[in-house]
């Protein structure tokens, strides 16, 4: 009998289980410090969960070339652990207050030992990678890590801007679709794949988190804040215009366009409602427009798989990008 052509959110999630429970543990052990405070905070990101959607890609990646060995869960954790990293030293950045739906590491320990804990991570996440004794796969992801420091960094100095779609596909490449690429190489490399196997898959990350970050700033505008376990509406305050600010802006009369400057700049809504915001975007047809886009680019991560013949680890990764484009956290 042959294989369904389509494979669902559970399955893949057994596909991977077993994988993904040692990638936990790989993770609880690999955050323990003799400073109690690193241990205590590592825990606390770990036990806060997470889609673990990079890992997940990267065990995907891998499995496509048939890897057995350890290689793939200790690069999953390598790959969370930059990304936690990452995350504890934005929503510093950010003065995020939520996260993952439980209080943010820096309201709970303070922004100087989040500052510390996140960089003793990120090396934690290099002494593990080191272990692989693959000087390509340190090359990628000290290329990776500098490429989402510069990210976060321009991202700075764009807030309260009017920023064009190419800088902001810039951004977004930097902050999040180079993680995405580097999660499928790396799966790619421990399994022996050709170079061109590795550029597809390659390119199919790198697409598949365009998608993931232009509907992480949707769902920032459109969704609720139980749902999503973080603030919305948290960008405009923030200073940052993402896609669907950015095509109403273009498109919007000079008092509509006021108002949403007028928010950049002050960071504040002030006499301007957040739902008023989004009625302009919606009168513009910015959010589908930013929608759109997302599934161009799911659509072109799909395509970028095609060659590899059918497998179910193959329907896993075709599935990912609708998962990208539907979710709702
Ligand atoms: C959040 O990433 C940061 C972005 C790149 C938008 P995720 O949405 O994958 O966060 P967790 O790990 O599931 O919390
Ligand atoms: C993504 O940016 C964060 C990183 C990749 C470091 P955001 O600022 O949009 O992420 P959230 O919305 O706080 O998760
Ligand atoms: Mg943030
Ligand atoms: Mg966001």
């Amino acid at each position: 009998m042959s294989a369904p052509a389509t494979i669902n959110g559970k399955e893949i999630f057994d596909l991977l289980r077993d994988d993904l429970v040692a990638l936990e543990d790989e993770f609880g052990r690999d955050t323990v410090s003799s400073v109690r405070a690193i241990t205590e905070i590592g825990e606390y990101l770990r036990a806060g969960g997470g889609k673990r959607i990079r890992p997940a890609l990267l065990l995907l990646s891998s499995k496509l070339f048939h890897y057995q060995g350890r290689g793939a869960v200790r690069l999953g954790a390598v790959v969370e652990i930059i990304h936690t990293a990452t995350l504890v030293h934005d929503d510093i950045i950010d003065e995020a207050k939520t996260r993952r739906g439980r209080p943010a590491a820096n309201t709970q320990w303070g922004n100087s030992k989040c500052v510390l804990a996140g960089d003793w991570l990120y090396m934690q996440a290099f002494k593990m990678a080191v272990q692989e004794r693959n000087f390509r796969i340190l090359d990628t992801l000290i290329e990776l890590t500098q490429m989402m420091v510069e990210g976060e960094l321009l991202q700075i100095e764009t807030l309260g801007k009017l920023i064009t779609l190419e800088e902001y596909f810039d951004l977004i490449f930097r902050k999040t679709a180079c993680l995405f690429s580097v999660c499928m190489r790396l799966g790619a490399i421990l399994g022996g794949a050709t170079l061109e196997q590795e550029g597809a898959l390659g390119k199919y990350g790198h697409d598949l988190g365009m998608a993931f970050q232009i509907v992480d700033d949707v769902l920032d505008l459109t969704a609720s804040p139980d749902v999503l376990g973080k603030p919305v509406a948290s960008d405009l305050r923030e200073g940052k215009a993402t896609m669907a600010v950015i095509h109403a802006l273009g498109r919007c009369t000079p008092e509509e366009r006021e108002k949403i400057q007028a928010i950049l700049h002050e960071r504040a809504f002030n006499g301007v409602t957040h739902a008023h915001i989004v009625e302009i975007l919606e009168r513009y047809g910015s959010v589908e427009a930013a929608t759109t886009r997302a599934a161009q680019y799911a659509e072109s991560a799909r395509r970028a798989i095609c060659t590899f013949p059918d497998s179910e680890i193959k329907r896993a990764l075709l599935w990912a990008p609708e998962f990208v484009v539907a979710r709702e956290k």
